[in-house]
């Protein structure tokens, strides 16, 4: 049973070792998408591992408010009946989109390019983050953004019966704003091209080709991909297997490999290449990860992740594209403050316009624990507390805010493991947006989280 979502404050006190093997939940991303674009579809599409946290919940609501059928059956799988391209309506109520940045995003996207009208508002974490990164884009096919805040929600965008194909090249890299575009492009005639000068993740991609999408990846040796869509071409109903989600799999990951003596197993994570940067980030530090049984599921390549407890030493800087690793950088975080010397990493600007500010919130919460951080514009410098043995606790004993941020709650609850006194959240909500089942899995391989 998922810890009741009432349940207000939660620390963590130190273990000795995990052990132990577990199946992780199901990919926010992808989970998000298996809704989204099976909904375009006609006809019907059976989804299992959906991710059923309050994120993807926010967008299956939205979906069904725009005219898709979406129901959990008995089996535990998802029936996904689509409207068919092109024919979304206007949802009679606002929607309410929780704490989700991707469901915004992406559900722009989608309305920008359908004659309807649509309002999106968030919570208090979601209403601070910027949304011009997709509006103005959206604005130049042709849809009208409003908003009374600043490009930020509360916003009404109205779609265009006509809108213009982009050929687009995103200042940031951003997954949520090239699916933004494709999605836009979906229902556009013509030919819609997203430049990336890094690549970022491609779940966007693999599932629209999935689905039958006249799209083409061109991939760059750089790490630059061209992605051109032509749209208007249907899409076909087709079943999704969602593979677990490796930024879930962080936390579990970063937990045993900074206690001495641990060994688990992560069995069924999602190992797409343009997300795996958390497991070459920990093997720089010195963890002990070894993936094994790969194979293909829904389109994405899958795997088990076993990972045993070692001695983490600090790092000057990271042979890792921060795109490959961007929601697992609170809790790499904590392995840096455990490890033995001084990490610096840098690079990190769209750190600070997640669900919170994750460099400026980490860099609080580390320091109330007896962490020494440096922060800067684009980084932090942790000064790890490991002794001349490798692995040391931090001192602990403080309570961390959370800001309504998932992975600041989570980092934190891993990071209490290693502490000399229990670390507590003010507000432990938040992790029901992307991991209901967080504190069972990790008090299940040992964990003590109360
Ligand atoms: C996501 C993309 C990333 C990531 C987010 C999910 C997606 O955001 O941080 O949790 O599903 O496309 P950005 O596009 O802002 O980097």
């Amino acid at each position: 049973m998922p810890l009741k979502k009432d349940s207000l404050s939660l620390s963590s006190s130190a273990i000795s070792y995990l052990a132990g093997l577990v199946r992780i939940p199901g990919d926010k991303s992808i989970s998000h998408r298996s809704l989204m674009l099976p909904a375009l579809a006609s006809g019907t599409s059976i989804i299992s591992g959906l991710l059923e946290g309050e994120d993807v919940l926010a967008t299956a609501a939205a979906m069904r408010l725009m005219g898709a059928e979406i129901e959990k059956l008995d089996s535990g799988d998802w029936r996904v009946k689509g409207v068919g391209l092109g024919h979304l309506k206007s949802p009679d109520q606002t929607l309410e989109m929780g704490n989700s940045g991707t469901s915004t995003r992406l559900l722009m996207g989608l309305v920008a390019s359908h004659p309807i009208r649509a309002t999106f508002d968030g919570d208090a974490s979601l209403r601070k983050r910027p949304m011009s990164r997709v509006s103005d884009p959206l604005r130049d096919i042709g849809a009208k953004i409003e908003s009374s805040s600043g490009e930020k929600l509360p916003l009404t965008i109205t779609g265009c019966e006509n809108p213009k194909p982009l050929d687009y090249t995103p200042p940031m890299a951003s997954a949520q704003v090239k699916s933004a575009i494709l999605f836009a492009g979906l229902n556009t005639d013509g030919t819609t091209i997203v430049r990336e000068k890094t690549s970022t993740r491609d779940h966007s991609e693999r599932m629209l080709m999935a689905l039958g999408a006249d799209i083409e990846v061109e991939q760059g040796d750089d790490g630059s991909r061209v992605i051109t869509l032509t749209g208007k071409t249907p899409l076909k109903a087709t079943d999704i297997t969602v593979p677990g989600d490796i930024s879930s799999a962080a936390f579990p990951l970063v937990a045993a490999a900074m206690t001495a003596g641990s060994d688990i197993t992560l069995v069924g994570v999602g190992l797409n290449p343009l997300r795996t940067g958390i497991i070459d980030a920990l093997k720089a530090l010195g963890a002990d990860i070894t993936v094994d049984n790969m194979h293909e599921a829904g389109g994405e390549p899958v795997g088990d992740i076993r990972v045993k407890g070692s001695k983490l030493r600090g790092i000057d800087g990271l042979e890792v594209e921060p795109s490959t690793m961007i929601d697992e950088f609170p809790v790499f975080f904590c392995a840096a403050a455990i490890a033995k010397g001084t990490t610096r990493l840098t690079g990190l600007h769209e750190l600070r316009v997640k669900e919170s500010d994750r460099l400026a919130v980490m860099a609080q919460g580390l320091r109330a624990n007896g962490v020494e951080v440096e922060e800067f514009e684009d980084g932090l410098i942790i000064t790890g507390c490991g002794d001349s043995q490798g692995n040391g606790k931090v001192p602990g004993g403080a309570t961390v805010e959370t800001h309504l941020d998932h992975r600041i709650a989570m980092s934190f609850l891993v990071l209490g493991m290693m502490a000399e006194k229990p670390i507590a959240l003010d507000d432990a909500r938040a992790f029901h947006t992307s991991f209901p089942t967080f504190v069972e899995l990790m008090n299940g391989l040992g964990g003590d989280i109360k």
